[in-house]
């Protein structure tokens, strides 16, 4: 047989979808828990509400929710999917993974199917690996997931992080195109965040136990200040080092759709890189801090303002710190 090694398939997203919890909290529940006000969350960070995931429920049933959400929208058939990559710091159960979880949820087989984690920035991680794999040509449908049930980690008495997380999934279908639709990407990570940003319980170091549980090992701990100052720094960059690395320029981005973390952060990144304000695409308002799910819910809310062709450029940061950004041409 002969291989053709001239010819480039590139990956592009043909379908999104999206789920969000129906239980909102917004900042006037958290008023009554914690010495905060509705005022002072708006202000500092942007966010007037999140949703919570109920009880008995987990990441898989969001992501399977986002998924059935695509194939509906998109007339998709579920059964062509070759690979799904979920993108988590919350799975259902260290083991199996939350994407083999929703195989059999799905009722689907024969699919190559696996977790991410890289915190906030996982999204990106996992959109690359999914491009990735459609341009080797031997996977040719593979759904990217980024989906966390991140209130399950949050300590709903401590107001430095109860006022910034909520439950989400958002989802991507991407297939081959002989144009381009995901162009490039520069993820990095630098560990020189882990004291910073964690959930230090219930892996191998701090195994499940009443002394983990005791020393609130469990809930997601932060050092607001440091995260906020390198999350800016770190987006900011990247964002400029990949447009200069595509010969491309900031005027060229018709919409900059960052990792939603606080509306400050935002705001900060796009005027670093001196985009326009209304380029920028934001929903944090409603869903507060989604982790992993937050960029594709933002770019599915907002589907109906892109158009064919336009140029996308996504951004994130989180724990480790990780951090990157991904440049796309929107093809739906
Ligand atoms: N309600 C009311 N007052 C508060 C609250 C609250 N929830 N939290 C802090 N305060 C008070 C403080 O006690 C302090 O009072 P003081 O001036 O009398 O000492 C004052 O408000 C200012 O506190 P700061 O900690 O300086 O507040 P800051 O402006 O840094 O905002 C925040 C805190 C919102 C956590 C911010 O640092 C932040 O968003 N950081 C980024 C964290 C993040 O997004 N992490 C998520 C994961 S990584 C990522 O996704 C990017």
């Amino acid at each position: 047989m002969e291989i053709n090694l001239t010819k480039k398939i590139y990956a592009h997203i043909s379908a999104i979808g999206g789920y969000v919890p129906e239980n909102k909290r917004t900042n006037h529940d958290l008023e009554l828990i914690t010495d905060t006000s509705d005022e002072w969350i708006v202000k500092r960070t942007g966010i007037k509400e999140r949703r919570i995931l109920e009880e008995g429920l987990a990441t898989s049933d969001m992501a399977v929710n986002a998924i059935k959400n695509l194939i509906e929208t998109y007339n998709k058939d579920i059964n062509d999917v070759d690979a799904i990559i979920v993108a988590t710091s919350t799975p259902d159960m260290l083991m199996p993974s939350t994407a083999n979880i929703i195989c059999g949820k799905l009722g689907i087989e024969n699919v190559w199917a696996f977790d991410i984690n890289a915190a906030c920035s996982g999204f990106l991680y996992a959109l690359d690996m999914g491009a990735s794999l459609v341009e080797t040509n031997r996977y040719k449908n593979v759904l990217v997931v980024g989906a966390d049930k991140i209130s399950a980690y949050v300590n709903i008495n401590d107001r430095s992080t109860n006022i910034l997380f909520g439950d989400g999934a958002g989802v991507v279908w991407l297939e081959p195109t002989k144009e381009i639709g995901v162009i490039d990407a520069l993820l990095l990570s630098n560990g020189t965040g882990k004291e910073f940003l964690n959930i230090e319980g219930g892996g191998s170091l701090y195994p499940p136990s009443q002394d983990s549980l005791e020393k609130e090992k469990t809930y997601i701990k932060q050092d607001g200040k440091v995260v906020f100052k390198n999350a800016i720094n770190a987006m900011s960059h990247t964002c400029l080092d990949v447009l200069d690395k595509n010969n491309l320029s900031v005027s060229d981005i018709n919409w900059l759709v960052p990792h939603q973390a606080n509306k400050r952060i935002i705001d900060a990144v796009g005027k670093e890189i001196n985009i326009e304000e209304n380029k920028t695409l934001i929903n944090i308002e409603h869903y507060g801090n989604t982790i992993a799910a937050t960029i594709p819910l933002c770019i599915w809310e907002n589907s109906s303002k892109l158009k064919k062709g336009d140029l996308l450029m996504l951004t994130a940061f989180g724990a480790g710190f990780s951090w990157g950004a991904s440049l796309l041409r929107w093809t739906i």
